[in-house]
């Protein structure tokens, strides 16, 4: 054996030996949490707080910890309990105004499916100088992702949709696993903003019409698609929208595409010198409260 071999074994076997110290590390780390409660609003995100994990006293709040926290967590789940504190707001949200009337005014629905993602925030900016209220049909792994683009909606006068969790054909799904799309995506908006969407679209606009879960909900559909999945050209989009769009129309736009974000300023301008309203979609049907929603109907429009 040369002494060059010899060196890079000697190596070889003082890596496994730090890789094998590591991993008892890990493990000893993970029975040492075991038994204790986790509190925090939700994983991975800053807002985190493990103030019982370690026995440490003060609480951590990095992301870097809550990322550590949330492995050891999935290692062994049965060992913890997960608390989250209950979200205390002044008044509960509704996405409707009192001044809206589609029964009077020239009413438009925007909606923004497949998000929130990196484009959300400046398309809420947008929106917010064009003041104009829309829909936003959110799925569960990119909430995960963007958690905290969801209360900007909610501040903003925004609705949230559900457009559940993984965009699965709801069609070809048994009912159980359609109840675990939809209802982790609510309890996922529910305890990072305490609202409650009350509106489903189911991904592709493909269902079937006689699952028990989906009869909870109003399904919303379009009436308008200028394809910006495809084209990706904000132009091309204005001119496939223009002509499509009427009063009462429900506009189909994804916010994961910067194209179709950039369609928006003029969209806006083209519809407002023609009167429009652009308004959520609880407002372009009037449902004022929880007892106004129609449950296991289809909308397409008004
Ligand atoms: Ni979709």
């Amino acid at each position: 054996m040369n002494p060059k071999t010899q060196t890079s074994d000697q190596t070889l076997f003082m890596l496994f030996l730090a890789m094998g110290c590591l991993w008892l590390m890990g493990v000893a780390s993970t029975s040492l949490l075991s038994g204790k409660t986790v509190k925090g609003p939700s994983f991975g995100t800053i807002d985190y707080k493990a103030y019982t994990l370690l026995n440490i006293a003060r609480p951590y709040t990095t992301k870097v910890k809550a990322v550590k926290i949330k492995k050891r967590i999935l290692m062994n789940p049965s060992a913890f309990t997960i608390v989250r504190p209950p979200i205390i707001k002044e008044k509960s949200y509704w996405p409707v105004r009192e001044e809206v009337d589609c029964s009077k005014q020239k009413c438009i629905a925007l909606t923004f499916d497949d998000g929130p993602s990196e484009n959300t925030k400046p398309l809420l900016e947008l929106l917010k100088a064009k003041k104009a209220r829309a829909t936003f049909f959110v799925l569960g792994l990119q909430i995960e992702l963007f958690p905290q683009l969801l209360q900007k909606m909610i501040d903003e006068g925004h609705e949230i949709g559900n457009h559940t969790y993984h965009h699965k054909n709801l069609a070809t799904l048994p009912s159980d696993q359609v109840a675990s799309e939809i209802n982790s995506v609510e309890n996922l908006v529910y305890n990072t903003t305490n609202y409650r969407p009350h509106i489903v679209r189911p991904p592709m606009g493909e269902y079937n019409a006689a699952d028990p879960v989906l009869a909870n909900y109003p399904i919303v559909l379009w009436n308008a698609d200028p394809w910006d999945w495809r084209y990706r050209n904000p132009v091309v989009i204005n001119n496939e929208a223009t002509p499509q769009i009427k009063l009462g129309s429900i506009l189909l736009l994804h916010d994961i595409y910067p194209s179709s974000v950039e369609a928006v300023p003029k969209l806006i301008d083209n519809l407002s010198q023609q009167g429009y309203v652009f308004v959520t979609v609880s407002e372009l049907f009037g449902w004022k409260d929880e007892s106004a929603i129609p449950k296991g109907q289809i909308f397409r429009g008004r």
